[in-house]
């Protein structure tokens, strides 16, 4: 008989095999791509990987306390979901599946504007779930508007704009794997379009984006909610104070999963500055590359109030649908905590650059 107990996944990348052997191999292709050669994609995880963690000994770390406090809210762990579009790619339940598993966890996800089942459908699936909508600065303002108009009456906690993308990043490896969106997933917040150019999804919708966008057509988006706004995709610190500015509550550190400009630096390099120009005065979540719990205290060690994961969440839904999100959310979790207890940490608030090599 086989021991079944050796094929439990132990790890984000356990899941990340299970998913790959799972997952149509054009599919595989769109999730894993980066953009141009994955410099940046590789860059983000052997960045982590270089800093050095200096545990301090017999601190009373018995049960740390984890929680992340933001826009309002107590999640379970610092830690939530980044945005990643067509779900039902990985999973027939797709967006339900991962939304449903971000409540049982205690961790909030964001629903990217290109879900694969409607906002409200997902909202209404996952009612104890915090979700914020990601959404991009549409050339076309009124669908702009309107998108987080329904975000706002489905019960949405908070907006994601997407910065740093005012063109879709040239991802080599989609452009030769010739991927399309199958029949039976579309982008289920828009009207149906036939054709789909993949290596920019948004035209999968016929929206364009708006790449002429300035700060100011924030400050316009900023006046058009009464939800949170985040800006994701931060690197440049001097891009802190007119996010300050134009009325953000949050901003992301993130190169979007090294999918847009490949060559820019990883997101735990850019992480001081950026926590520095805030100065406390906003929260700064990060993503791009975190597979450990001990990614996530180091990210936590240099300032970020939380860490989100994109592909580690369609691997894990592509295994094991909503349970296999949960448990590997819960996974990340539990290698936190130990983390934090071996690094001689009793709370998050006890964790600062000290505790890292430089
Ligand atoms: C398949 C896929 C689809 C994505 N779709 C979106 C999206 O619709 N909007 C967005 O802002 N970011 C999108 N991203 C970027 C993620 O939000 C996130 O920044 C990135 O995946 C984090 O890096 P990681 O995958 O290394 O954790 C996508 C990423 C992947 C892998």
């Amino acid at each position: 008989v086989e021991d079944q107990t050796c094929r439990k996944p132990v790890t984000l990348d356990d899941l990340r095999s299970l998913a790959r052997a799972a997952i149509d191999p054009v599919v595989w292709e769109y999730i894993d791509c980066g953009a141009g050669d994955g410099r940046t994609q590789r860059a983000n995880e052997e960045h982590l990987d270089r800093i050095g963690i200096v545990p301090r000994c017999l601190r009373g770390a018995s049960a740390p306390a984890h929680a992340m406090a933001a826009l309002g809210h107590t999640f379970r762990y610092p830690v939530g979901i980044s945005p990643t579009a067509f779900q039902r790619l990985v999973h027939d339940d797709g967006e339900i599946a991962t939304a449903q598993a971000a409540a049982a966890a205690g961790v909030p996800m964001i629903v990217s504007a290109m879900s694969s089942v409607a906002l409200e459908d997902i909202a209404q699936a996952a009612p104890e779930a915090s979700l914020w909508l990601q959404t991009y600065l549409f050339k076309d303002r009124a669908t702009t508007a309107e998108l987080v108009a329904r975000a706002e009456r489905a019960g949405y906690a908070a907006v994601v704009v997407t910065l740093g993308c005012p063109v879709p990043g040239r991802r080599d490896r989609l452009i030769r794997g010739c991927f399309q969106l199958p029949d039976d997933v579309r982008a289920a917040n828009f009207g149906r379009r036939d054709r789909v150019d993949f290596n920019n999804p948004i035209h999968s919708v016929d929206v364009e984006l708006d790449a002429a966008a300035t700060w100011r057509d924030l400050a316009w988006l900023r006046g058009v909610t009464r939800l949170p706004l985040v800006g994701k995709g931060v690197i440049d610190p001097r891009d802190v104070a007119p996010a300050l500015e134009a009325g953000l509550s949050a901003i992301m550190v993130s190169n979007h999963g090294g999918r847009q400009l490949d060559g820019t630096i990883a997101t735990i390099a850019a992480l001081p500055a950026v926590v520095d120009a805030a100065a406390g005065r906003l929260p700064v979540f990060v993503d791009s590359g975190f597979r450990r719990g001990t990614d996530v205290l180091k990210a936590l060690a240099l300032g970020a109030t939380g860490v989100f994961l994109g592909r580690p969440v369609l691997w894990a839904l592509a295994a094991g649908g909503r349970d296999g999100v949960a448990d590997a959310l819960t996974m990340l979790g539990a290698e936190l905590r130990v983390a934090m207890q071996l690094a001689g940490c009793a709370s998050l608030s006890e964790l600062g650059p000290g505790v890292l090599t430089a």
